[in-house]
């Protein structure tokens, strides 16, 4: 029965833009400084794409290495999901630009929106996609060019994201490994935490709300710190409890990389060593929905995760979104 099936990871690839912002760089733009912003969050710098950059260039990059990764051709991947909050244009679909950039002409393809726990909801929907026999090979992208949604007058936003992607294939694995359990969450009531309010629907683009910098992402900080912190634990328990294992067994965690404060807090709730947490975003800062597939990509890159671990992924977002993901290895 196809329910049976164990659906796992089988290759997994990232890329980031050249271009490289020091604090220092930063603090020639806003009122900021190193020493506030690496003792804050742990960012040291990010990679900002350039003008003619955008969100499925990266993408593309980084789905191109998940299938070679893979031992794929782009023909057998037969569906594309694309986590992003930066899409290049809100219609057509990134995940679309993407299929046709790789040629992958057997798949379909649609865009999840769940800002920064997006790849967390792709990798939940592929994994049921294969499980029930829809879909053989998933490739799950999650892409950011969060500097073109930067506002760049605003010092409490504009220090934290960085642009990336990161991508997986996902597919039918060996019995008793891949995708234990999933769990995913939403709390709309925080939406006025982290937000873009112009632009859509409700106050459409015009020379009034480009004046009031409205196309710009909007942070309030601290209550997304304070959720941010809980629900990383709430998520992980709760994976982890459905699988039935116990937070001892977890050998290494990938998660989301918004703030280095905000990921040891989560751990020492968990007692997880910080040996055992993924942490890049000195390096590249916070990617968005590109975080945690850029951060598993190293992490494998780096030997960090061995046959047989049990490892989580587990993220929160705008939205408020959150998700967790049990992998054995
Ligand atoms: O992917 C999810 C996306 N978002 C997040 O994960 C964000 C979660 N939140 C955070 O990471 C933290 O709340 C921040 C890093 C955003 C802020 O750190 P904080 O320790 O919560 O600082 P704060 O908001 O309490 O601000 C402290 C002070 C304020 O000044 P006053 O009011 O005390 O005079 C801010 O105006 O720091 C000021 N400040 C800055 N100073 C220098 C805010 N941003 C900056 C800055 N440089 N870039």
């Amino acid at each position: 029965m196809n329910n049976l099936k164990s659906v796992g990871i089988i290759g997994t690839g990232s890329f980031v833009p050249e271009k490289i912002v020091t604090n220092h760089d930063l603090a020639k733009i806003v009122d900021t400084s190193d020493e506030w912003i690496v003792s804050r969050t742990g960012i040291k710098e990010r990679r900002f794409a350039s003008d003619e950059i955008a969100t499925s260039d990266l993408a593309y990059e980084a789905g191109k290495r998940a299938i070679e990764n893979a031992g794929l051709k782009s023909e057998d991947i037969d569906l594309i999901i694309l986590a992003t909050l930066t899409p290049d244009m809100s219609l057509p679909s990134t995940a679309c630009i993407v299929q046709d950039k790789l040629k992958a002409v057997n798949a379909a393809a649609f865009d999840v929106s769940a800002a920064c726990s997006g790849f967390l909801y792709g990798i939940t929907i592929a994994n049921q996609m294969v499980k029930g026999g829809v879909n053989k090979n998933v490739l799950v992208i999650g892409a950011e060019a969060m500097s073109k949604i930067l506002d760049m007058e605003d010092r409490n936003t504009c220090v934290l994201f960085g642009d990336g992607a990161g991508a997986v294939v996902i597919s039918e694995v060996e019995k008793g490994s891949g995708i234990l359990a999933t769990e995913l969450g939403a709390d709309g009531s925080g939406s006025m935490y982290l937000n873009i309010p112009g632009g859509g629907s409700r106050n459409p683009a015009t020379q009034k709300t480009i004046d009031g910098r409205l196309h710009y992402m909007k942070m309030e900080g601290q209550g997304v710190f304070k959720f941010a912190v809980r629900i990383m634990s709430n998520s992980t328990k709760k994976v982890i409890g459905k699988a039935g294992i116990e937070l001892t067994d977890i050998d290494y965690m990938v998660p989301h990389q918004a703030n280095i404060r905000i990921i040891e807090a989560a751990a020492k709730k968990m007692k997880l060593p910080m040996e055992k947490v993924k942490v890049n975003l000195d390096r590249i800062g916070n990617t968005s929905a590109a975080s945690i597939p850029i951060a598993l990509d190293e992490a494998l890159k780096d030997g960090k995760i061995n046959k047989g671990d049990n490892v989580v992924l587990v993220g929160f977002g705008g939205g408020l979104t959150w998700g967790s993901c049990l992998i054995k290895w």
